[in-house]
Formats: C-alpha cells, sequence, structure tokens
C-alpha cells in the first residue's frame, strides 16, 4: 500500500502533496507501468485522508496521462517513456551584479512622493468601473483613441502642434518605437546620430544592423556639413534640449536641417524633456515648421511620469502614416489597455498638466537645491555650471587635472557613480575633459553634502577660493 506522511500545515493543499509524490513513484519507476494503484476508499482510509482529497489527486494525474483508468476496476500506472529531468536546473551565467551605490548621479529616476499615486489610483479605479467592456476589446495597433485624442489635444495646448489623433502610435517606451521606425523607413537606409548623445539610440541601430554614422556638433548641435557628407538618410536629433549637452538647436540650424532632409530623407525629432524648460518660452518643433512631410516626432511618458511607465508615442507624416497602416499594421500595440484608459483618463481631466506644473516646480527647487549643496561644499570655487536652463540633467565642469577616466574610477571607489560629458561620445578624447553630466531628478538631496565631500577627497579638491 502506498504509504506517505503529508503535511497538514504545509503551504501545498493535501491532494497537490499526494499528487506530487504519487508521480514522483511513477517517474522514478517505484510504481511501475501497469501497477494498479490503491483504491480511492481504500488509499484514503490508510492515509487518514478524505475519499475527495485522493479522488483529486487521482483526476490530476489522470489529466496528465500519469495513470489510466479501466472502468469497474480501478486506476492503473502509465507508460511514462525516459524520465524527464525533473527539477535539474539549467546552468546558467553568474547572475549580474549591480553596484549599490550610496548616490547616482547618472540615473534619472522618479521619489515615491512626485508619483501622483492618490490621483492615478483613482484614475485606475474609475477606468476599470466604466471601461470594463473597452479594456477587454482588442485594442487598435497604434493604441487607444482616447489616449492619442488627449495626445494631440495636449500637443496642440502645450507643443502648438497640430496633430490628428490617427497620426499617432503608441508604443512601450521610445526605444521600441525606434525598431519600428527602422522597420518602416528601410533597413537599407543609413542611420545618423548625434555623438555625443542618448547612447541607446546608437545601440538600437547597431542591434539591428543598419548602417549607423555619428555626427558632431558644434554650438548649434548636429553638424549640417558632417551630415551632408556623411550619406545619411535619415537622421536622429534632440532640437529642444539636446542630451547631455542641452544645446537648443536655433531656428536657422532647423530650417539647413530641413533643407537637408528636402523630399527624400528624413529626421526623427526626439522631444524627450522639453516639459522641462524652466527659462523662456517652449521651442516651436521641427515637427510643425515641416512642410515637405520629413519629420517623424517623438516623445514620452518616461520624464513627466515614470520611465517606468513606459509609455511613448510617434507621430508620422501623412505619406508614412499610409506606409506604416500597409507594411506594420499587424504588431499589436505594446501598452496594455489598462494603462493607456488610465492615462488619457489622467489626461482628459487636467491631472497631467498639474502635474507637470507641479513637477516642473519640484525640479527647478530640486535643481536650485542641488546647486546650493554643491556651492556650500568644498567644490566651491572649483566648479561651473555651463548649462542650467531646461531639462533634468545639467553640466557641472569640475577644476583639476585629473583625466575623466581616474575621476569615474575614484568615485565609484567612493560609493558615487558618476557620469562625465566624455562618457556620451564615440571618442571620449573629443570631449571637453572634466565635465560631470548631472542627472539630479532622482538624488536624495539629505546624501548629497556627504557624497560631494566623499567626491572632493577622492580628487583631492580641497574647500578654496581657486575658480575656474
Ligand atoms: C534623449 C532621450 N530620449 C528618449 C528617452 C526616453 O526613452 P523611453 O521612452 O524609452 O523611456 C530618454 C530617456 O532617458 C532620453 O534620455
Amino acid at each position: 500500500m502506498l504509504t506517505y506522511t503529508l503535511d497538514k500545515t504545509a503551504g501545498e493543499s493535501l491532494y497537490e502533496q499526494l499528487y506530487r509524490r504519487i508521480k514522483e513513484d511513477i517517474l522514478a519507476g517505484r510504481l511501475a507501468s501497469g501497477e494498479k494503484l490503491p483504491s480511492k476508499r481504500m488509499l484514503s482510509q490508510h492515509l487518514k485522508l478524505s475519499v475527495i482529497t485522493v479522488k483529486n489527486a487521482y483526476e490530476q494525474l489522470l489529466a496528465e496521462g500519469y495513470i489510466y483508468a479501466e472502468e469497474k476496476k480501478g486506476y492503473y500506472v502509465c507508460r511514462v517513456e525516459g524520465l524527464p529531468t525533473v527539477g535539474k536546473a539549467a546552468v546558467l551565467p553568474p547572475p549580474e551584479e549591480t553596484p549599490d551605490y550610496f548616490l547616482d548621479f547618472v540615473t534619472n529616476s522618479i521619489s515615491a512622493e512626485d508619483f501622483p499615486f492618490t490621483v492615478w489610483s483613482r484614475m485606475m479605479r474609475r477606468t476599470i468601473l466604466e471601461e470594463d467592456k473597452k479594456l477587454l476589446s482588442p485594442m487598435a495597433y497604434n493604441g487607444a483613441r482616447e489616449l492619442r485624442e488627449a495626445i494631440a489635444r495636449y500637443l496642440y495646448q502645450f507643443r502648438g502642434m497640430s496633430v490628428d489623433p490617427g497620426q499617432i502610435v503608441v508604443g512601450a517606451g521610445t526605444e521600441f518605437l525606434y525598431n519600428l521606425i527602422i522597420q518602416l523607413l528601410g533597413r537599407d537606409k543609413c542611420y545618423a546620430v548625434e555623438d555625443p548623445g542618448y547612447g541607446k539610440i546608437g545601440k538600437i541601430y547597431e542591434s539591428n544592423q543598419v548602417a549607423l554614422k555619428r555626427v558632431g556638433l558644434d554650438e548649434g548641435g548636429l553638424s549640417v556639413r558632417q551630415l551632408e557628407t556623411c550619406g545619411a538618410d535619415v537622421v536622429h536629433i534632440s532640437p529642444s534640449h539636446h542630451y547631455p549637452t542641452g544645446i537648443v538647436m536655433p531656428i536657422t540650424r532647423r530650417q539647413e536641417l530641413l533643407r537637408w532632409a528636402g523630399q527624400s530623407r528624413y529626421i526623427l525629432e526626439d522631444d524627450y524633456d522639453s516639459e522641462f524648460r524652466f527659462v523662456g518660452r517652449p521651442i516651436q518643433t521641427l515637427f510643425s515648421i515641416d512642410e515637405n512631410q520629413r519629420v517623424i516626432y517623438l516623445n514620452t511618458f518616461s520624464k513627466t511620469i515614470a520611465p517606468s511607465i513606459r509609455i511613448s508615442y510617434m507621430i508620422l507624416p501623412p505619406q508614412l502614416l499610409l506606409q506604416y497602416r500597409e507594411k506594420l499594421w499587424f504588431y499589436a500595440c505594446t501598452v496594455p489597455s489598462f494603462e493607456q484608459y488610465t492615462l488619457a483618463r489622467f489626461m482628459e481631466r487636467g491631472s497631467y498638466e498639474m502635474h507637470i506644473n507641479r513637477m516642473k516646480n519640484r525640479y527647478h527647487q530640486k535643481r536650485d537645491a542641488v546647486i546650493a549643496r554643491i556651492e556650500s561644499s568644498p567644490f566651491a570655487g572649483h566648479v561651473q555650471i555651463l548649462e542650467e536652463d531646461a531639462g533634468l540633467h545639467f553640466l557641472l565642469r569640475i577644476d583639476t587635472d585629473l583625466p575623466d577616466e581616474t575621476l569615474r574610477r575614484r568615485a565609484a571607489e567612493k560609493g558615487v557613480r558618476m557620469a562625465l560629458l566624455s562618457d556620451y561620445y564615440t571618442q571620449p578624447e573629443k570631449a571637453r575633459p572634466h565635465v560631470m553630466v548631472v542627472n539630479y531628478s532622482g538624488i536624495d538631496l539629505a546624501k548629497l553634502p556627504e557624497a560631494l565631500g566623499r567626491l572632493a577627497e577622492a580628487f583631492e579638491i580641497e574647500g578654496g577660493d581657486r575658480h575656474v
């Protein structure tokens, strides 16, 4: 008779334990093929279990093909071919190490008190209650109509852009949308990116194995002269606030770029943090002044709401929209309906605008607080802030003779993760040295004085009056 000790207090139910033990015996050959199992009543009496528990275990074994039933006779063990390697773990590479920094100046995160949890949860609840049917219906390939309408209205009011909701394609992050753009424009095209620039974009083109050119910048942003000679068909730029230099592309350069695009090339305009301009008016987008349908506009909710929300969108000029519908309509939208309807509601009810205004103030204050702490640290008189009018980062030139590599290494040894301008160049020697990129949105202000003290010690900087 099968004898097992089952544990009533275990998280696993009794029937699951019994099922698992019999299965293990079958797989290990302890119960041979064709062997008759005890009747449900006998086994239940023997193990002091209810008949229903044994019945459930037998039925599970039956459903999975470990045993078979013969009418009026009972249950028999099936012939199980070969022993599956149950429980044998695959050999995996060692887990990746994620260093635990005391302070991180590289990652732009958002603090918990800055996420609109109360309003967002209310919107989520209302979405479940009021949109139940829509939540379960198939989603359009380019995203929920309600969200695209809300985005079009927002862009009209706050970016002065005239966009039809039908031109918008919603996707799970700008980086995902670039993959779609490559498929739309073609793998035979040559793509150009800014150097220095947002490193991920270059990596996406490289991973897609398309021709890639790196184009340098001057004080007006991407050099159109270099672009003209490099043979690119498509260029990626962030004209409103270049990452990481902060350059705002003047109108003359924008017009030159549009002339470069002419009737045959394309410009990808990444407007990733335009909401956070602290000085002056928002800058008109290239998309708005393009008369030849050569600009694809991209924006993200990663900066205004949270990077983890993974919602971004692109706006296609009409001609490309037609091609998108013909070529790529079969891809399902990558953002879940639930998030899309919640965000649409958040935008329509004015909460997004309020949130941006609040965050603009918060970031303005935070940036000022970070600068004030730098100015009252040993770095006072040894640094110069190079650009601070916009966005969630600024540049800080440090008065030191140490090479960038040494600065980065010594900072890491002190538990501080720092980014330098040279990190964003493919040829770091071309970068202005000793310029730190301060991504400040997620910095813990309480830890900042200590982190600055550690850095000053590591860089052998002593408080004093020396000015850069
Ligand atoms: C220049 C630039 N573009 C776009 C993004 C947004 O990317 P995603 O929408 O994939 O989060 C970022 C995020 O850091 C960025 O720095």
